[in-house]
């Protein structure tokens, strides 16, 4: 192990460096505090995977290698073409998940890096789709991802694919959360204030990304600092939930009515009013699609 040139991150691996006796690294992905993503060539399977590693200095960190032992669980089952597929979970000699490859970039940098001027309506409206086919299974399974966000989703030529399960949690309903992880832009109400979570939580992080690309980028509410002397920094980031955010199509003129009502149903602050469920999204988004005007 030694640190890669063009970083200053801690303990990242080079390429070229044997993880196990099985996986290779060949580039370096991504990563925040915690953990680094590699692309890896494994032997046994003769394909590239990817590969999720704790930073060395969180190895000691029980909470933190439970974890990496529960997303690895949690993705060795999830089998659906929208979601990230896992493959197995080691904590030695290095604590990692090892998954399925995904080519493409990321929603963020696709469209709000790149040339989002470039799709149309439909297209976005076809990720949204796609999205609630991830969420629909994944809560079939008996999971919320609760961290659903334009950079924890895989864009490849119009194929979405949902990944990025380090906040997700099996789910049981009257479950309030352990933490409000998550990203607080694609938050809701109830993941912020740790109130009772559901379906309908996920449904609010679609509801954003889905309100991000129909507009270019906007956010639906606005983020705020919050006095709190139990952070570092003296503050929390939160959403002001307090106004009802702009219909879509006042930002884009190509939105039609039907789809800027189904957009802002999906972010109802209020957990009952909102679109309950990522099926019941679905089915709005694709008669949304067919009342194209
Ligand atoms: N299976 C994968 N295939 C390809 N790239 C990936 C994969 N998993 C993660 N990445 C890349 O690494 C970045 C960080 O991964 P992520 O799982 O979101 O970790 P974090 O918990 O740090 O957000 C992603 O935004 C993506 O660019
Ligand atoms: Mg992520």
């Amino acid at each position: 192990m030694s640190a890669s040139k063009n970083s200053t991150r801690y303990g990242v691996f080079d390429p070229g460096f044997r993880i196990d006796d099985d996986l290779t690294v060949i580039e370096h992905l991504g990563g925040s505090r915690k953990v680094d993503i590699y692309l890896c060539r494994s032997k046994s399977r003769k394909e590239l995977v990817a590969c999720k590693v704790l930073n060395a200095r969180f190895t000691i960190d029980f909470s933190s290698l439970e974890a990496v032992m529960e997303e690895g669980e949690i993705l060795s089952v999830m089998r659906h073409p929208n979601v990230i597929a896992g493959y197995d979970v080691e904590l030695e000699p290095y604590p990692r998940v090892i998954m399925e490859y995904l080519g493409g970039q990321t929603i963020s940098t696709t469209f709000f890096q790149g040339n989002w001027e470039a799709f149309d309506v439909e297209d976005f409206v076809n990720i949204g789709i796609q999205l609630c086919d991830a969420l629909e299974y994944i809560h079939s399974r008996g999971y919320v991802h609760l961290d659903v966000k334009p950079s924890n989703v895989m864009y490849d030529d119009g194929d979405v694919t949902l990944f990025d399960f380090s906040v997700a949690e099996e789910y049981t309903p009257e479950d309030t959360l352990r933490d409000n992880a998550g990203t607080v832009e694609y938050m809701a109400p109830e993941q912020t204030y740790r109130r009772e979570i559901g379906h309908a939580t996920d449904v609010f992080g679609v509801g954003v990304v889905l309100y991000e690309l129909l507009t270019g980028g906007e956010l639906p509410f606005p983020v705020i600092r919050i006095e709190d002397s139990d952070e570092r920094r003296g503050y929390r980031r939160e959403l002001d939930y307090s106004e009802r955010p702009a219909a879509p199509s006042q930002h884009n003129p190509k939105i039609w009515p039907d789809l800027d009502s189904v957009a802002l149903q999906a972010i109802e602050t209020e957990y009952d009013l909102r679109i309950q469920t990522p099926k019941a999204l679905r089915i709005a988004l694709a008669s949304a699609l067919e009342r194209q005007t």
